[in-house]
C-alpha cells in the first residue's frame, strides 16, 4: 500500500518505536510514585518535556502532556470561556471539529470567521469580529486543504484588544517550523500521531502566566492542569518523534517531502485534464494536495485508488448515505460538484519519490476509468457508508 493520507495519521517511525518499547514491555510503574522505577518513569517524561518545549520555542513548564489533539483543543477552549470577559469565541469557518463542536457547546455562542477563495482566513473580516469576541481559536494549517494561515496577523491583532488566541496546530507541527513566540500564540494544540508518534498522545502548549482552569479534575497531574495517570510510553514516543522531526527540519527543511508531494501534482497536471489544485499554493504545508477532479466522484475514486493499494482521503464527509461537501470547501465558495470531486492526498516523512510517481500514475488510471464508465452513462458509483 502507497499511504497518502499523513494528514490522517502517520506510520509510528522505528526509532520512535525502540523508545517506547522499554516503556511498554518493563517501566509499568506509575510516574507519580516515591520509589526508584517511578523516579525513572518521571524521568523520562521530564526528558520529553524538554525535548517538546524547546522544538516549540517554549519552556517545559509550559508543556502539558494531554490524550492527543482533541483533548488539548477541548482543554483549550474550556480554560479561554473559564477566564475570559463577555463575548463570543470568534473562530475560522475551516476549523476542525474538534474547536467547531466544542465551540458550538457554550452557552455563550460563536462567531465563524470566513475565509477567501484561496482557504485563508479574511484578515478584514477577522477584525470586525473581534469587536465582538471574547476569545480567539484560529488553526495553524488546515487538515484537508492544508492552507496556512496568518497566525502572526491574528494574534497582533487580538493582542491590540487584549484577547488570548489558541491555535490547533495539530496538522502545522511536524510539517512547518512552530515556534510559540515568533506567532505570539497563548495556546497552542499539537497531537502525536500526525507527526511520526504514537495515537492517543498530544500536548498543549499553555503561556506562562495566562490564567488557566483545567478540563480534567482528579489526581493532579501535570502540575494540577491534567489530570490522570500518564501515558509514559506515548509522552516518550512524542519526545522522540519531536526530536527526530525537528531534526529533520533543520536538515532538509521538509524539502524532500515538498519535493514528493509537487512531483506527484505536477505529473497529474501535466498528464490529465479537469484536475484542480484547491486552497492557496504558495501558503500551503509542503505535504498535502488537495485535488478537484472534474467529472469524478470522490466516493468512486476513493474505490478503484483502494483497489489499487493507494490510501487518500475524500475531502467530504459520508452522512446518511450521501457524499457531503467538507464544510471547508463550502467557506471557500467551491461548488458543490466541484467540491465532491476532491481528494486529500498527504505525504510524510516516510514516503519515497518512487511512490510519488507511481501513485500519480494509478490516479491518473483511475480518474480515466472512472470518466469512461460515468462518459457511458453507467452514472454515479454508489457508496454505501458503514
Ligand atoms: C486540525 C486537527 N485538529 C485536531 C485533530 C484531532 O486530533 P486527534 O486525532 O489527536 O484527537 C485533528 C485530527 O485529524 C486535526 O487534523
Amino acid at each position: 500500500m502507497i499511504h497518502l493520507d499523513a494528514n490522517a495519521s502517520t506510520p509510528i517511525r522505528a526509532e520512535v518505536l525502540e523508545a517506547m518499547l522499554p516503556w511498554l514491555r518493563d517501566g509499568y510503574a506509575n510516574p507519580s510514585g516515591t520509589y526508584a522505577e517511578a523516579k525513572r518513569a518521571r524521568q523520562a517524561i521530564e526528558e520529553a518535556r524538554l525535548q517538546v518545549a524547546e522544538w516549540l520555542g517554549a519552556l517545559p513548564e509550559e508543556i502539558i502532556f494531554t490524550g492527543g489533539g482533541t483533548e488539548s483543543v477541548n482543554t483549550a477552549l474550556h480554560s479561554l470561556d473559564c477566564n475570559a470577559g463577555d463575548g463570543v469565541a470568534l473562530v475560522s469557518a475551516i476549523e476542525h471539529s474538534a474547536v467547531l463542536r466544542y465551540a458550538e457547546s457554550l452557552p455563550r455562542g460563536v462567531k465563524l470567521a470566513p475565509v477567501n477563495a484561496g482557504g485563508r482566513l479574511d484578515l478584514d473580516a477577522f477584525a470586525e469580529g473581534l469587536s465582538e469576541a471574547a476569545f480567539v481559536s484560529v488553526m495553524a494549517a488546515n487538515n484537508e486543504t492544508g492552507v496556512i494561515q496568518p497566525l502572526r496577523e491574528v494574534c497582533a491583532m487580538a493582542r491590540e484588544r487584549g484577547l488570548a488566541v489558541h491555535t490547533d496546530a495539530v496538522q502545522a507541527v511536524g510539517k512547518i517550523a512552530v515556534k510559540v513566540r515568533e506567532w505570539g500564540v497563548d495556546l497552542l494544540s499539537l497531537s502525536a500521531h500526525k507527526f511520526h508518534g504514537p495515537k492517543g498522545v498530544g500536548a498543549l502548549y499553555v503561556r506562562g502566566g495566562l490564567k488557566f482552569s483545567p478540563l480534567l479534575l482528579g489526581g493532579g497531574q501535570e502540575g494540577g492542569r491534567r489530570s490522570g495517570t500518564e501515558n509514559t510510553a506515548g509522552i516518550v514516543g512524542m519526545g522522540a518523534a519531536a526530536l527526530l522531526m525537528r531534526k529533520q527540519l533543520v536538515a532538509d527543511g521538509h524539502a524532500a517531502m515538498r519535493g514528493m508531494r509537487d512531483a506527484f501534482e505536477t505529473k497529474l497536471l501535466d498528464e490529465l485534464a479537469g484536475v484542480t489544485v484547491n486552497g492557496d499554493m504558495r501558503q500551503r504545508l509542503p505535504n498535502t494536495s488537495h485535488l478537484s477532479f472534474e467529472g469524478c466522484e470522490a466516493a468512486g475514486l476513493l474505490i478503484l485508488l483502494d483497489e489499487a493499494g493507494i490510501a487518500c482521503s475524500a475531502g467530504s464527509a459520508c452522512m446518511s448515505g450521501k457524499q457531503q461537501p467538507s464544510h471547508v470547501q463550502m467557506a471557500m465558495g467551491i461548488d458543490e460538484t466541484v467540491a465532491r470531486s476532491s481528494l486529500r492526498f498527504s505525504f510524510s516523512t516516510l514516503n519515497t519519490m518512487g511512490e510519488a510517481f507511481a501513485a500519480a500514475v494509478m490516479v491518473k488510471r483511475a480518474v480515466e476509468k472512472l470518466r469512461r464508465v460515468q462518459g457511458a452513462g453507467v452514472g454515479p458509483v454508489q457508496v454505501y457508508c458503514v
